[in-house]
């Protein structure tokens, strides 16, 4: 079963309490947003295989180690989703970057996908999908279903709030994806907005509305 991680050192909800406010306008919410997706692919990064070397420092010769070299992409849910990818690549500089075009119907929400591009080899990448709302989880479900559809096997999921009917989703729809969530809200609101929230995350990052 997939687990769900909630990332809450105390730097990221710091900055995601920033975040939140509803005062913090297009320019500081884009650079929080970068800093806390930076700050989440550090955690989640611990579990990347390390090989070993040899080095000669200034005193001696000594075995250490550097990355092992797996393949990552990471996979932007648009349009929210590319506010995070920055930040990541910081990061992870070498990892390759596809894209998921969705947007949630606001009438039906349901998801709407009208663009995917991958890198060729994503069944021999871990993929992670990255967008910051996870609500009713329709859109993260769909962009998963369509990743695996096309390959993929190795697939988690990094979002910055999740609502609980979102994580419900994802583990009963795809019980081998990790979550990794900066925080868990309480639920969604009549319009399928996260409560508390940050409200629509791409209008915030993209200065829309
Ligand atoms: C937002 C958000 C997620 C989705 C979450 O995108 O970025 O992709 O809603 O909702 P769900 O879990 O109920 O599917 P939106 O559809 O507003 O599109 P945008 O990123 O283009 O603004
Ligand atoms: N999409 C957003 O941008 N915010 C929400 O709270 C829910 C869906």
């Amino acid at each position: 079963m997939g687990n769900v991680h909630v990332l809450d050192h105390p730097l990221i909800q710091h900055k995601l309490t920033h975040i939140r406010d509803k005062n913090t306008g297009t320019k500081e919410f884009r650079e929080l947003v970068d800093e806390v997706a930076m700050l989440m692919a550090f955690e989640i990064t611990r579990n990347l295989p390390l090989a070993e070397t040899k080095i000669e420092t200034p005193v001696m010769e000594t075995k250490a180690h550097v990355l092992a070299g797996k393949k990552i992409g990471l996979i932007p849910i648009l349009r929210a989703g590319l506010g995070m990818v920055d930040g990541m690549l910081k990061l992870i500089p070498a990892a390759r970057v596809g894209h998921v075009g969705l947007y949630r119907d606001p009438e039906t929400l349901q998801p709407v996908e009208y663009y995917i591009k991958l890198p060729s080899d994503i069944s021999e990448r871990e993929l992670i999908v990255i967008d910051p709302m996870l609500a009713t989880g329709g859109s993260a479900n769909d962009a998963i279903h369509s990743l695996k559809k096309r390959g993929a096997k190795q697939i988690r999921l990094m979002c910055l709030v999740g609502a609980p009917e979102g994580v419900e989703l994802i583990k009963k729809e795809h019980p081998d994806v990790d979550i990794y969530l900066a925080a868990l809200d309480d639920g969604l609101d009549e319009h399928a907005y996260i409560t508390p929230g940050l409200g629509d995350a791409g209008d915030r990052l993209f200065g829309t509305k």
